[in-house]
């Protein structure tokens, strides 16, 4: 692909190095000025530098409540490079973008049709916005326990049954690299006077290399987020979302971001984004490549380890989804009668290898442009030492553990639910109560339980199941108890 030359600027990266070494004066925010404030403990790790660029709005760096120079100048990049009619940078993370993006899309009462695998953000941006879920389910691999995505036929489906409803919410790429196949959603959706909204948050880097599955803005998405943090150069927190079609207003959204955001962005996250979008733009075939490479060669050593299963992109097409990101590693461990967890501690604390997440049948390793050869080598040859030590066990922790069925009866809306009088009570012998919090298994963050759905047999047995190996709960009480609508 030809490299365009405007996109080697990083204006507002530049213009910080500027201001910061022009040292000014300073009486204004950040109290540390410039780090003559900060602990000596903290500038003796990390240097001075740093705190030199953590700089407050001021005309040289721009605002990004009203961008009018230097940020607008690294949106409008990002836009370009992204292929979007504008583009927006996110300090809260994805989560932040998927409050906005429901909140600019929907109003009190109006319905979004939601494949039911979000995350757990974008329940709340229906609480904030007082719109109806109708979900959508995805696919479940009952073989490998793992909730695929949405198909085609189901979108379809929902949608023909719901033709009132205006907006359509899909998460593609999942955490595990399982793409919806929006070239036949999006235009479906699109035909019915739909706009369709995309958490891309596992995808930044989609739209910067022909192998990986095309992005959701290259197959029409009205409105998508990103998070750059979790797969590119983006720092912990640094995302961005995208609009282009001009189905949604992006005046709107500028509007609900104001609202949303932070009045205080920091200008460390919103270089990264600025400098990430710059490397993807020049060189990210290049880096992605190499990516592809690492991971290829691991999933090929890995599926040959006894007991173990990294799921591919043939399993995947079969399915009648879009396709894999091959960069991610879901491996499948059941084999070797041990649950994720298990693995991901022993690979932790025997190993040194930290992955990015575990569930009871699997465990998630993302490959990205910052890996080595070596790292993946020495991550191979701890799972075949791993398999080695497992031969000896018959059954597993997780034998009989099937993932539960997302629920689909309603008593309330989530907001409804959520602002209702509710109280604790034990998670035994909750069954058949309005849950009234957002429960997940975190990560992946996926609601088991959304406010205002009955809490059933099924959920519980899986949530006590997860806590019994490990896992870890989201959205219990601090002393265990689920929270439940007041009866009356
Ligand atoms: C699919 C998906 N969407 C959104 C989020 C939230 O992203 P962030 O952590 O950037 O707020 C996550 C986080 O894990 C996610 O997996």
């Amino acid at each position: 692909m030809p490299i365009d030359p405007t996109q080697y600027k990083t204006p507002l990266f530049d213009a910080m190095v500027s201001l910061a070494e022009a040292r000014k004066i300073s009486f204004h925010t950040p109290g540390h000025k410039s780090g003559k404030g900060i602990a000596t403990r903290f500038v003796k790790y990390v240097g001075h530098k740093i705190f030199s660029i953590d700089l407050t709005t001021l005309d040289e760096v721009d605002s990004l409540q009203r961008p009018t120079g230097v940020i607008k100048e690294a949106q409008e990049l990002a836009a370009k490079a992204y292929g979007a009619d504008r583009s927006f940078f996110l300090v809260n993370g994805t989560s932040v973008g998927n409050h906005a993006m429901v909140m600019s899309a929907c109003g009190p009462g109006s319905g979004i049709l939601m494949a039911r695998n979000c995350h757990k953000s974008v329940v709340a941006g229906t609480i904030l916005a007082g719109a109806t879920p109708h979900y959508i389910h995805p696919e479940v691999d009952i073989a490998l326990r793992m909730t695929m995505n949405v198909s085609f036929d189901a979108v379809k489906a929902a949608i023909e049954a719901h033709p009132w409803i205006k907006t359509l919410f899909v998460t593609s790429p999942n955490y595990y690299g399982i793409c919806a196949d929006l070239s036949k959603i999006i235009p479906f959706a699109h035909e019915r006077g739909m706009a369709v909204l995309v958490d891309e948050a596992h995808g930044p880097h989609l739209g910067f290399h022909p192998e990986l599955p095309p992005s959701a803005l290259s197959l029409g998405a009205d409105m998508c987020v990103q998070s750059t943090h979790k797969i590119i150069g983006g720092m912990t927190q640094a995302s961005m979302m995208h609009i282009r079609g001009g189905r949604l207003d992006a005046g709107t959204l500028a509007g609900v971001l104001k609202f949303v955001q932070t009045t205080s962005p920091s200008y460390i996250l919103m270089a990264s984004l600025d400098l990430a979008r710059m490397q993807m733009a020049t060189e990210g075939e290049k880096l992605l490549e190499k990516t592809l490479t690492l991971a290829r060669d691991a999933r090929e050593h890995i599926n040959k380890i006894p007991g173990l299963y990294c799921l591919d992109k043939e399993t995947v097409m079969t399915k009648g989804l879009g396709g894999l990101d091959e960069t991610k590693l879901a491996i499948n461990v059941s084999g070797m009668g041990l649950s994720g967890y298990e693995v991901s501690q022993t690979l932790n604390l025997e190993y040194g290898i930290q992955v990015e997440m575990s569930d009871p049948f699997h465990v998630l390793v993302i490959v990205s442009i910052g890996d080595r050869n070596e790292d993946l080598d020495l991550l191979v040859d701890a799972l075949e030492s791993i398999s080695e030590k497992s031969k000896a066990r018959h059954g597993t922790s997780t034998t009989g553990m099937v993932l539960p069925r997302f629920n689909i009866v309603h008593g309330l809306t989530p907001r409804e639910a959520f602002f209702a009088a509710h109280e604790y009570a034990p998670v035994e012998g909750s069954a058949g109560r309005l849950s009234s919090e957002i429960v997940t298994v975190y990560p992946p963050g996926i609601p088991l339980l959304v406010p205002g759905e009955v809490i059933t047999e099924e959920v519980i047995t899986y949530l006590t199941g997860v806590s019994g190996l490990g896992g870890f709960v989201d959205g219990l009480s601090e002393d265990g108890r689920i929270g439940v609508v007041k009866a009356g």
